[in-house]
């Protein structure tokens, strides 16, 4: 565990920096943070340290990885070509929460991309991070660093509590910012196709190029996705999650419903619902801060792991902006379980 202060200069000659690239230098895994979630970083073009992520991670060797860069001029090493809408998208959001899909030219190891003709790569905003890969000297291939189907950590805590004795170490950088990961577009065609939603919005995307579309697998859940990641449940607590739609009082009704039957029950909501009945409430912010709702939510999702509720009821979202992503992590959480007031 080593922890370090972001906001010193030249971070990459640090001790710890130094110390944390050499294992992964030694094809062994470390976890790091980036602006969205904390990785767990392994060299991407050897199959030993692919396999230690997958291991570690517990995670199908069917879902892909992103590999991590530190400078733009490092894509061209790894992809055929960088079509002009991935380069307008590169313009605009590198280093940020994007992460592109393009087809690779097979410099990676093929356990990086699951044997798919296509790579994801991103450059993380996040001077560890970019420290810590230029520390490397090489492509880093990171998934998030949680136990596969548990929430996204956002605190070297949470890496902690599932990686430990698992991995080489952990760098402590602090809480994340943006809360959830990356948005994953594939732009091996001349449109753009939102994979994953995440911390750019499709707004933000359509600003800089024009209409682009979703996955329908996002929207129709009988649908293949494109992007493997998505078939898995994820970001479960130990309680059935149920997403409620509906105002305050529908949503307090709910909740008292369940506690008559006997059970606990835990409540995930805005300021705005505060008070509903709860055995364990946990508030995201007031609802119109949809970055602070990100930024709380996979924390509130595992904080209620601490306590022994039954059920869990949580708010909805509307889909705009950071709406999308935090809806489609709910979703996910959720299993697709709603309670509807319209109905
Ligand atoms: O914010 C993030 O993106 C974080 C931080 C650590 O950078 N990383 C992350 O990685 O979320 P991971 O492995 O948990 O999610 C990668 C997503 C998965 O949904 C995967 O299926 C998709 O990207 N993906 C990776 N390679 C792909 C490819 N070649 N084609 C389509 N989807 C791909
Ligand atoms: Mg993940």
């Amino acid at each position: 565990h080593w922890v370090v202060d972001k906001s010193v200069g030249n971070l990459e000659a640090s001790p710890q920096i130094q110390e944390a690239a050499g294992f992964i230098k030694q094809n062994k895994v470390v976890a790091f943070p980036t602006e969205t979630v904390y990785g767990l970083g392994g060299n991407a073009e050897s199959d030993e340290a692919i396999d230690l992520i997958f291991q570690a991670k517990g995670r199908p060797s069917d879902n892909p990885l992103i590999v991590h860069i530190a400078e733009k001029e490092q894509l061209c090493r790894y992809v055929r070509s960088v079509s002009s809408q991935a380069d307008k998208l590169i313009e605009a959001f590198w280093p940020g929460p994007l992460t592109i899909v393009l087809e690779h030219n097979g410099e990676l190891s093929e356990k990086v991309t699951a044997g798919l003709p296509t790579v994801a790569v991103r450059m993380p905003d996040h001077p560890v991070a970019s420290a810590i890969i230029k520390a490397s000297g090489l492509p880093v291939a990171a998934p998030s660093a949680n136990r596969s189907g548990r929430p996204s950590p956002t605190t070297a805590a949470h890496v902690t509590d599932d990686l430990h004795g698992l991995i080489a170490g952990v760098v402590d950088g602090g809480p994340t910012g943006v809360g959830v990961e990356s948005t994953v577009v594939d732009c091996t065609n001349d449109e753009i196709v939102i994979l994953r939603p995440g911390g750019i919005t499709k707004e933000d995307l359509e600003k800089v190029a024009g209409p682009v579309t979703t996955d329908p697998a996002l929207v129709e859940e009988d649908q293949a996705p494109v992007s493997p990641g998505m078939k898995y449940t994820h970001y479960a607590p130990h309680a059935p999650l149920i997403l409620v739609d509906g105002d305050r009082r529908f949503f307090a009704e709910k909740a008292e419903e369940a506690r008559r039957e006997g059970k606990k029950v835990g409540v995930l909501i805005t300021d705005e619902y505060e008070g509903v009945p709860a055995d364990k409430e946990i508030r995201l912010g007031p609802a119109g801060d949809l970055p602070a709702v990100a930024r709380r939510l996979y924390d509130s999702l595992r904080a209620f792991n601490q306590n022994e509720v039954d059920v869990i009821f949580a708010q909805v979202f509307p889909e705009t902006e950071l709406g999308g992503a935090i809806m489609n992590r709910l979703r996910k959480a959720a299993g697709g379980k709603i309670i509807s007031q319209k109905e």
